[in-house]
């Protein structure tokens, strides 16, 4: 079953013109003077599936709270088409609160001057969650994210970390569908990050909630979400599962050979298409090699004409690597 459908989405700020000079400021407070439009996200379309966990990624100002925000209801797109839960967010945002729970992990959405206790208290009210269900969900984030030390203190007081497992126990006292997380673990040591993978697994197989989330950390996507969606300036790059980017843009695999000496130099003239003799350094020599031409053994042996060796490692290439080449655009878009 289809949770989110995106058609041809677009979104377009306006441009302010900017006048120069105090006179210049005073003039535009009294007229509006445009000139031109940048387009936020520029006509992306996709589905999810209920159940499904999708990393939405891209660099700062790529377009993915834009995004979120049309598919919540607060941004109104330009043009393209949505529906989230059978609704089209920004034609029913009253009714569409029901069936999503929202985190910016930026702000929140609890009363600063209220104990955390209270705010959920309060939300409860606004959402009319039935007492079963209020104290359910309570219990179930006081155990998994261990609320209970921090219940009573006023959400002021509570540290970034305390916050955001508040927040995020307040977006599912309602039971939502679909669950959008805009960089919920951003700026959290460790510990905390962990709490917050771990209930987000547990929320999604016993509830089959659908997540949405957006993330600089590429350790929630390789935790969470077996399907990413990379975003660049407004277009989406790659939809797809995390295994498939690593097969496909993983680059070179990395053997690093010791030899009980240092090899015979001319190991450099291994160096051809699709092997590259990275270092030698001492009696260690790096080299990169595709793995769609060539196998670790194979590598290997090559380099065994040129010293006796004694140990070697294998280094996989690293996620982090292939989204940095993406976002600088070594890797060709429309994947
Ligand atoms: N209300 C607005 N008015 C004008 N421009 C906007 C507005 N909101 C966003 N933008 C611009 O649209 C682009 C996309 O912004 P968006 O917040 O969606 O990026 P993002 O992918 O969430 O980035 P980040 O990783 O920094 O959170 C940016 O260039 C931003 O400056
Ligand atoms: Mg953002």
């Amino acid at each position: 079953m289809t949770m989110i459908s995106v058609r041809d989405l677009r979104k377009t700020f306006p441009i302010k013109k900017h006048a120069g000079g105090f006179v210049g400021s005073l003039a535009s407070l009294f007229r509006s003077e445009y000139e031109g439009e940048f387009e936020a996200v520029k006509g992306i379309s996709f589905n999810i599936e209920r159940g499904e966990m999708v990393g939405y990624i891209g660099p700062n100002g790529a377009g993915k709270s834009t995004t979120i925000k049309m598919l919540t209801g607060i941004l109104v797109p330009t043009s393209g088409e949505a529906t989230v839960a059978g609704m089209v967010p920004w034609e029913t945002r009253k009714q569409l609160a029901l069936k999503i729970g929202v985190v910016f992990g930026q702000r929140t959405q609890l009363w600063w001057d209220l104990a955390l206790i209270e705010s959920l208290e309060l939300l409860k009210y606004m959402y009319r969650v039935p007492d079963d269900r209020f104290q359910h969900n309570l219990n179930t984030a006081t155990e998994l994210l261990g609320l209970e030390e921090f219940l009573r203190t006023p959400v002021r007081q509570l540290s970034l970390g305390q916050r955001m497992r508040g927040d995020l126990t307040a977006a599912l006292l309602h039971d939502p569908e679909i669950l959008y997380l805009d960089e919920p673990t951003i700026g959290l040591d460790i510990v905390a990050k962990a709490a917050i993978r771990d209930f987000l697994s547990e929320l999604n197989r016993a509830r089959q909630t659908t997540v949405l989330l957006t993330t600089h950390d590429l350790d929630d996507i390789e935790q969470l979400c077996p399907r990413i969606m990379v975003i660049d300036h407004g277009d989406v790059m790659y939809d797809g599962g995390l295994s498939d980017l690593k097969q496909r843009w993983g680059g070179r695999r990395q053997l690093i050979v010791d030899f009980a000496s240092e090899p015979d130099v001319a190991i450099s003239e291994l160096t051809n298409g699709n092997l590259e003799v990275i270092s030698i350094d001492g009696p260690r020599a790096t080299i990169a090699f595709d793995r769609d031409s060539l196998s670790a053994p194979e590598v290997l042996s090559r380099a065994g004409a040129y010293g006796d060796i004694r140990d070697m490692s294998l280094q996989e290439p690293d996620i982090e690597d292939v989204i940095k080449r993406m976002y600088a655009g070594k890797i060709p878009a429309g994947v």
